[in-house]
């Protein structure tokens, strides 16, 4: 594994709670958590805080990051728009594992409106504890990278 163990952490208002449960509970397990908010209920906008994250991320600051908005669906988007970033929704851990180890995710989102806590910090371990397996996987996800131009 890398040495960088940095997680990058973020959501919009919808996922704040949530959010600190996953935060607590990676850094219990030893990974150094960069959460970088919201920390206010007010309402605010998805796709900033998934593109910070992202940002995070695609600079090698962070290896990974997790992103939460209330379905998961529209903060993943705007996170998928950086450069160098494969991020997917999971409402389950088989799916959380397996874009790990065939698509080499590199952040994972969640709906707080979707999932509850004890099944999002499930699929937060099953990814986090997944490696990408390379071989002809590498290809796919090479010609993922070719279509960001
Ligand atoms: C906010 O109400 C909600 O639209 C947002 O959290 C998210 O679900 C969007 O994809």
């Amino acid at each position: 594994m890398s040495t960088n163990n940095r997680i990058a952490l973020s959501s919009d208002h919808a996922a704040i709670p949530l959010r600190q449960a996953i935060a607590a509970h990676i850094a219990a397990k030893g990974f150094e958590v960069v959460d970088i908010g919201p920390t206010t209920s007010e309402s605010t906008h998805y796709p900033k805080h998934g593109a910070a994250a992202a940002k995070l991320v695609a600079a090698g600051d962070c290896r990974l990051g997790i992103i939460l908005c209330g379905t998961g669906q529209g903060i993943m988007m705007a996170a998928n728009k950086v450069k160098g970033i494969r991020c997917g929704v999971c409402s389950d851990t088989f799916s959380a594992r397996m874009i790990r180890q065939h698509n080499d995710a590199n952040m994972l989102s969640l709906g707080a409106r979707v999932v509850g806590e004890g099944l999002a910090l499930e699929i937060v371990d099953a990814f986090l504890s997944a490696e990408f397996e390379g071989g002809r996987h590498a290809t796919r996800v090479e010609m993922i990278s070719a279509l960001e131009g």
